[in-house]
């Protein structure tokens, strides 16, 4: 999927900058757009408030881009220092529907910290992989955009993690998020079954192809909503025509409520079909398709002779009639089993007035894997990085995979704290025997004084405890002595004149091959937890070429076309 598909993406590009150039003065809504690794925010053409990351994530260096000319491609945050994961921390209400979008545009850099190919790296959100981004060489220097739909369950925020690969910079440039109405993308909560949606499309069809992109303020969530002008196209409706959802509708589950500008031009045609190539591992499909009837009829007209459809994706498939000039809406999830391809489809039934649509969109479904650090451990964890100043670790200790520093089990509590080498001073604190499962305590290589807490005797499954090149001092728990794997060399305050201690020579420090058995454990972790997630590359852009349009079949039935 990648390769030749990405060019595509400069018509869009195109179309986008015809947007951003277009200023619309309209009232600001409660949109979190963030400009990634800008140095001061801003206002876009449409009204939008741009905010720079500070405060959303707390790695990574900011770079400007000297070759782009449009906005928000002016900056980029790249995440040069190797670590598991780099993650933004975004404010969300709970038991709320958000948009999620990320631009990844690698430019030209202005400064020598530029964003090297190639580039390989995952973006998840909370447990989810959301795409994987690869750039092989300077020619993947294009915006890439990417949509996710996510519901916030129990927790206040959503972590939005880029998960290094083998070479490169992860790097972003904007991050948007959007609140949709609880009834709209309603598959991400439906019957209590938390869903991901990751998106594939989402069209405009009949749009004339020289009228403007259609976004914000014309869709009130800022959607983003590509033009398909290869098709018989209805004509512009007298917008009086046009009438909103009903009351009935805005309180329907599933609703998305597509905007006046997508509906008020369709595709009409008899056959009305599309066909998508389906993502690796992509275990369903959620498509929504947005109608109404927009030609030239009459309420008396259209009420006695209905604009008959049948709507189908794949083996499912759904009758439904126009019989006002009110929107409708059809959405369905199916599962995919062993199709390689989703086939949108939309016909008209015998004799009936050719089928409109006037827009339509396609998302994969990945069920949610709520898994997340135990909360008691997660608590522990705040405090000793607030101790040890490690605050600028980010998002969930433990998924979708572990800081570089702990290391979890299969029940998500921790079981190994790395903190070798950190610079670390001041005492042993206490609140690390709150992490009850702890096997490995590694604060070797450090400033920390004090005494060696007696309290570590209660970690029943302590095997391995290195406080080796520290300032520590007094006695080592009794406990402790003659246990192997439990090392207290190098601190000059222990076993010392004046000491009360009993312990002799200094113990050797661990044995290299238990530390690099350890190496390969939190490899294979790492490389289980990704594999097992099953990732999808989207590319929005590239999924214009797998939208392969009957064209010539109803080009030949435009005539049918009522204008
Ligand atoms: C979110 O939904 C859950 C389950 O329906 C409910 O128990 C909880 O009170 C809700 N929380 C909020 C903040 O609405
Ligand atoms: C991204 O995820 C895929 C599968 O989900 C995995 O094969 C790949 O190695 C991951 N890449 C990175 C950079 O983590
Ligand atoms: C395209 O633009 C031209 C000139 O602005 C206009 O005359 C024409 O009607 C437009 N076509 C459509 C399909 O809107
Ligand atoms: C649209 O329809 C209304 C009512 O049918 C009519 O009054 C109006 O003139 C029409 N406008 C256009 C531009 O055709
Ligand atoms: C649509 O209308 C036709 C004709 O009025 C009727 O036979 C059919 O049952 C209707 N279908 C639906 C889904 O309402
Ligand atoms: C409906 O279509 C089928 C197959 O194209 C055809 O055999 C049948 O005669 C049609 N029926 C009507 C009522 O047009
Ligand atoms: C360790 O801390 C000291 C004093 O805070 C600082 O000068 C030094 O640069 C730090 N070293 C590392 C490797 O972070
Ligand atoms: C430990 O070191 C800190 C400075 O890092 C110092 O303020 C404190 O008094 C020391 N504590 C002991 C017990 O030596
Ligand atoms: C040290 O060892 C001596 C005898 O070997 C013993 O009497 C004393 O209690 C020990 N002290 C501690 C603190 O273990
Ligand atoms: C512990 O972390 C350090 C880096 O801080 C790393 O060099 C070392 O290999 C790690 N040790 C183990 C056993 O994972
Ligand atoms: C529409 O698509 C068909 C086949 O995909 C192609 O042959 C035709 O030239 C296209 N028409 C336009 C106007 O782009
Ligand atoms: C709509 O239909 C009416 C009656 O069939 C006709 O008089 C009128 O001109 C049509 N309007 C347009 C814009 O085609």
């Amino acid at each position: 999927m990648e390769g030749s598909p990405h060019r595509r993406w400069s018509a869009v590009l195109t179309a986008l900058c015809t947007f951003f150039a277009l200023a619309v003065n309209s009232s600001v809504q409660e949109f979190l757009s963030i400009d990634c690794g800008a140095d001061v925010g801003r206002t876009d053409g449409a009204g939008i408030k741009w905010v720079t990351d500070d405060g959303y994530v707390k790695t990574g260096t900011n770079v400007q881009l000297e070759t782009s000319k449009i906005f928000p491609f002016y900056s980029a945050r790249v995440f040069t220092e190797k670590r598991s994961k780099h993650c933004y921390v975004l404010p969300v209400r709970k038991n709320s529907t958000y948009l999620l979008r990320t631009i990844q545009y690698a430019g030209q850099s202005t400064s020598t910290a530029s964003i090297a190919f190639p580039v390989s790296f995952n973006v998840t959100v909370n447990n989810e992989v959301w795409y994987s981004f690869s750039g092989q060489t300077d020619l993947d220097r294009l915006p890439f955009l990417f949509e996710s739909v996510f519901y916030s369950l129990q927790k206040e925020e959503v972590d939005v993690c880029f998960v290094a690969g083998a070479s490169g910079t992860p790097f972003v440039n904007s991050i948007e998020m959007r609140e949709l109405n609880p009834l709209s993308y309603y598959e991400v909560q439906r019957g209590g079954v938390y869903r991901f949606l990751v998106f594939v499309g989402r069209y405009n069809t009949g749009q004339p192809s020289n009228s403007s992109y259609i976004s914000y303020p014309d869709d009130p969530y800022d959607r983003y909503w590509l033009r398909v002008t290869n098709s018989s196209r209805a004509g512009v409706a007298n917008s009086s025509v046009l009438a909103p959802p009903t009351q009935a509708d805005q309180t329907t589950a599933g609703w998305n409520f597509a905007p006046e500008r997508v509906q008020e031009d369709a595709w009409v045609g008899t056959d009305l079909s599309v066909q998508f190539i389906r993502a690796e591992g992509a275990p369903r499909a959620y498509a929504a398709w947005y109608f109404q009837e927009i030609r030239n009829l009459t309420a008396a007209e259209l009420l006695r002779n209905p604009t008959q459809m049948v709507v189908g994706l794949n083996y499912k498939s759904l009758a439904l009639n126009l019989s006002t000039f009110n929107p409708q809406q059809v959405s369905m999830l199916v599962e995919l089993e062993s199709s390689t391809t989703v086939d949108l489809n939309l016909i008209s039934p015998n004799g009936s007035r050719p089928a409109i649509l006037n827009a339509f969109e396609l998302h994969w479904a990945y069920e949610v894997d709520q898994s997340t650090t135990n909360a008691n451990d997660a608590t522990v964890l705040k405090s000793l990085q607030s101790i040890f100043g490690l605050e600028d670790w980010q998002g969930d200790a433990c998924y979708p995979v572990a800081w570089d520093w702990v290391a979890c089990d299969g029940d998500s509590r921790i079981i190994e704290l790395n903190l070798s080498d950190k610079n670390l001073t001041g005492p042993i604190p206490d609140a690390i025997v709150e992490l009850t499962q702890l096997q490995k305590i590694r604060l070797d290589n450090n400033k920390l004084n004090g005494t060696i807490p007696q309290s570590l005797r209660t970690l029943k499954n302590l095997q391995i405890l290195a406080l080796d090149n520290n300032n520590l001092s007094g006695d080592i728990p009794t406990a402790f002595l003659d246990r192997a794997g439990f090392t207290f060399f190098g601190n000059p305050g222990i076993c010392q004149v004046g000491g009360n201690c009993n312990s002799t020579a200094p113990k050797p420090s661990p044995a290299p091959a238990e530390t690099s058995k350890s190496d390969d454990d939190s490899n294979e972790k790492f490389f289980i937890v990704i594999a097992a997630l099953g990732l999808v590359i989207v590319v929005l852009v590239a999924q214009l070429v797998f939208c392969h349009v009957r064209g010539n079949r109803y080009r030949s039935r435009a005539a049918h076309v009522v204008t």
